[in-house]
This record gives C-alpha cells, structure tokens and sequence, in this order.
C-alpha cells in the first residue's frame, strides 16, 4: 500500500484525455464537441450527431449526404450470420444475442480490422453504427419468430430501423414522423456520455489492440447490467410493481432503507448531482409520443410523474442530490412504441454504438496511449511453503 492511488469504482481517477464530450455534473450539463445535448435533440439528428461524435464537427451538406449515402451502404449483413442467430433459443434474452453476434462481425470483416489503418478504423465504425440496427431488429424478429425484415436504404436511420423491427412481409408499412423522431431523439439522447462503464470497457478491451467488434461487443455486456443500461428495463419493471400512486410512499421507504437491496431505478447518477439534461428531453417526447398515439392518460406516465415529484420533495432523494437519469422515462416511450421490456437495453446499446466507436477512434489515434493495465492493492495471504496433497 502507499504505491498507488487506491480508487475503487474510479470516482477520482481519469483514464484518458477526451475531446467528445463534456458534462458538469452539478449544473446539470451535458455537451457533444461543444454542442448542448438539448440543442442537438431538438435541432439535430442522429445522423448528424454520429458524424459530430466521430468528427468533431456538424457535416455540412455534401458531407451529410457522403456519410449518410456510407452509412446505408453497409446496413446490410453477411446472409450466414442469420445461421447464427438460429443457433440461439427463441427465448434468449437479445441482449445475449447482441454480445455474441456483434462479437462475430470480427469473423466476417477481417478487412476492417487493421487498427493501425486510421481509413480501416472508418470503415470498421462505420460497419457497426450501420449493422446495429439490423442486428438488433433480427435480434427481435427471431424473438417473436417473425421473418427477418432486410433493412430499407430510402428510410431514415430511425425510420428503417422501425421498418425492421416492426414491419411484417404481408403488410404495407408506415411510420409517423412524430414516431420516426421519437425513436431519432431516443438515439440522440444515448449516443454518448463520456468514461461510463460500458465506454470505459471498449477503451481498455481496445487498448490492447483488439478487434474492434470484439471490444464492442465487450461494451455490450457491460452496457448489460441493472445498475447501467439495464437500469430502464428495471424502471418499468419497478413501475409494474408500484402499480398505483398509492403505493409510493411504501416504495419510497424501501428505498431510503439501508438493510432493503431495493433502490429507485431511474433515479441517481455517478456524475449527475442535478437533473440529468437528457431526461428532461425524454420526458417531453414521452408526452408528444403518448398524444401521437392517442394515449391519453397513460397510467404508468402518471405514476412515474407522481413519483418523480414525491422524490424530489424527499430529504432523502434531495440531500443526496438523487434526480431522475435518462432511464427514468424512456422505458414507457419504448414500450408506448410496441418495444418489449428485453429490447430496451438493446436500443442503448444500438445507440450507443457510436460513442463507443469514437471514444475508440480517438483513443487508438492518440500516440500517447498505453495498454489500460490498472494496479491493485494486494490482500490475499503472505508467502507461504508449498503443501503436498497429502499432508492438506
Ligand atoms: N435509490 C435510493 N438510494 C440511492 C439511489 C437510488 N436509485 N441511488 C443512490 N442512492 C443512495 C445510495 O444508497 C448511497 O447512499 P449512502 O451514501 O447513504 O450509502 C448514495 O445514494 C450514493 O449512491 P452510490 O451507489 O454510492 O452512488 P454511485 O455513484 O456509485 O451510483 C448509480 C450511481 C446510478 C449506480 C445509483 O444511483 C443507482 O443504483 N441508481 C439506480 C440505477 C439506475 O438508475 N441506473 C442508471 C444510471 S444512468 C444511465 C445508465 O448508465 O444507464
């Protein structure tokens, strides 16, 4: 001891210089390349905000139009892989699905896997931000045991990605705009956020040089847990069991109980001690979503609303500076959209694709990288003799 600097869960520590994206914390900011998340998701679009991300800077027309025209140019994948995905249970939870085919991309594109070739490490992330839409919806589609929808290059990212999760061979397909913006502005708002877990994985996996695929499909099974990406899965589970405003302060109780595991999902954040910018924006289109689809009222907004206000009016939940993340609300958007509970993570991880894929890039550029190998503080037993078998 005395060595090294002992942090476990790296509350202190950075781990690389990082010129993508900035949060302050406490005022509740969050900005990409110097844009304010609010103005991108009102303004921008996902397409716009992946080449921001990967770039550095907003594409003017004709680089909008090249990147979108390179973009769909891949969103098709190799015809074997459904074999792949054949090979799985229908019951297997997607997210399982997404760490192993995403993992096996490394097996089919062995051109784009020369990380020292800055254009190949183009080519990789632009394969992965185009694919995962198609993934994920084959991941759905073997769910549910309809037909794979090949993917539609005339739609928008968003609008084909609804295209194939939700269309169906025998039925003419449309998709509203408000819908298609919708589920564009849910991709926006999880495109990126710094050294997070699931981010902070695909650097180290990434910085021993490893295939690009295998280090996002490492982000993926970390992005997996309940206390990250998993965590909007676990609000709306939560929210079905709260059931009705009544029984909110009951859950509010356990939650403020340390000798009760129970915590409410959706609500805290390691770096926000205010009001996650993001939920903010998802609040507002879970309204303009549930009007577009006529549902008035919806009862589990109402109880999440309730619950939102109870909390904030807490000493608990205020002196602890616990505010509602981006988890809180997106959950009732995606299943108001016709998303089952297990495809939610895999949407954040579909989105999240191209924040892992620039904080990748920037990371194998940047000549001053190291291998990520973190030190420990030993506390295992002391040096001892060797004891045969026999003598134990
Ligand atoms: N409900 C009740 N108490 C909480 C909660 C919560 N959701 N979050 C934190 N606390 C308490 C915690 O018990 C601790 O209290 P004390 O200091 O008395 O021991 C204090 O607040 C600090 O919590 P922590 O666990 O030390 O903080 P952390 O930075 O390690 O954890 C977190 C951050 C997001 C894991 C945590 O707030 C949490 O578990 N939240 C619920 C899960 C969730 O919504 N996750 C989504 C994160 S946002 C985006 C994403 O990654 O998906």
């Amino acid at each position: 001891s005395g060595m090294f600097t002992y942090d476990p869960g790296f509350t202190s520590t950075a781990s690389c210089e990082s010129g993508i994206t900035f949060i302050d914390g406490d005022a509740g900011l969050l900005m990409h390349r110097g844009y304010k998340i609010e103005d991108l998701a009102e303004h921008s679009d996902f397409m716009e905000v992946c080449y921001l991300l990967l770039y550095g800077e907003l594409p003017d027309k004709d680089q909008k139009d090249k990147f979108l025209h390179d973009i769909t140019y891949h969103t098709m994948v190799h015809e074997q892989l459904i074999q792949l995905f054949r090979g799985f249970r229908r019951d297997a939870h997607p997210m399982a699905v997404m760490v192993g085919v995403v993992g096996a991309l490394s097996a089919f594109y062995h051109d784009s896997t020369d990380i020292t070739d800055p254009h190949q490490r183009m080519v990789a992330s632009y394969r992965l931000i185009a694919k995962m839409p198609t993934i994920a919806a084959m991941a759905y589609k073997y769910t549910v045991g309809q037909p794979f929808v090949y993917p539609r290059n005339d739609l928008s990212y968003a609008e084909n990605f609804l295209h194939m999760t939700f269309s169906v061979p025998c039925e003419d397909f449309k998709i509203s705009p408000t819908i298609a913006r919708a589920m564009d502005r849910i991709f926006i708002l999880h495109a990126d956020h710094e050294q997070n877990a699931s981010t902070s994985t695909v650097r180290l996996a990434g910085s021993s040089g490893a295939n690009p695929f295998a280090c996002i499909a490492a982000g993926i099974a970390c992005l997996w847990g309940p206390a990250h990406g998993g965590a909007n899965e676990a609000v709306l589970q939560m929210l079905d069991e709260i059931g009705t405003v009544d029984r909110i302060p009951e859950f509010l109780a356990r939650a403020k109980d340390k000798n009760d595991p129970f915590r409410l999902m959706g609500f805290g954040h390691r770096v926000y001690k205010n009001y996650d910018p993001r939920a903010k924006v998802m609040q507002q289109t879970c309204h303009e979503v549930l009007d577009e689809l006529g549902v008035k009222n919806e009862p589990m907004l109402k109880l999440a609303m309730e619950l939102e206000r109870i909390a904030l009016e807490d000493p608990y939940f205020v002196d602890k500076k616990l505010f509602p993340n981006v988890d809180f609300y997106s959950g009732i958007i995606l299943k108001a959209l016709g998303f089952p509970v297990s495809m939610f993570t895999v949407l954040f991880a579909l989105a999240r694709t191209v924040g892992w894929v620039a904080q990748w890039n920037e990371m194998i550029g940047d000549p001053s990288q190291k291998i990520g190998r973190p030190r420990q503080l030993y506390t295992g037993a002391p040096r001892r003799a060797y004891v045969p078998l026999h003598k134990r």
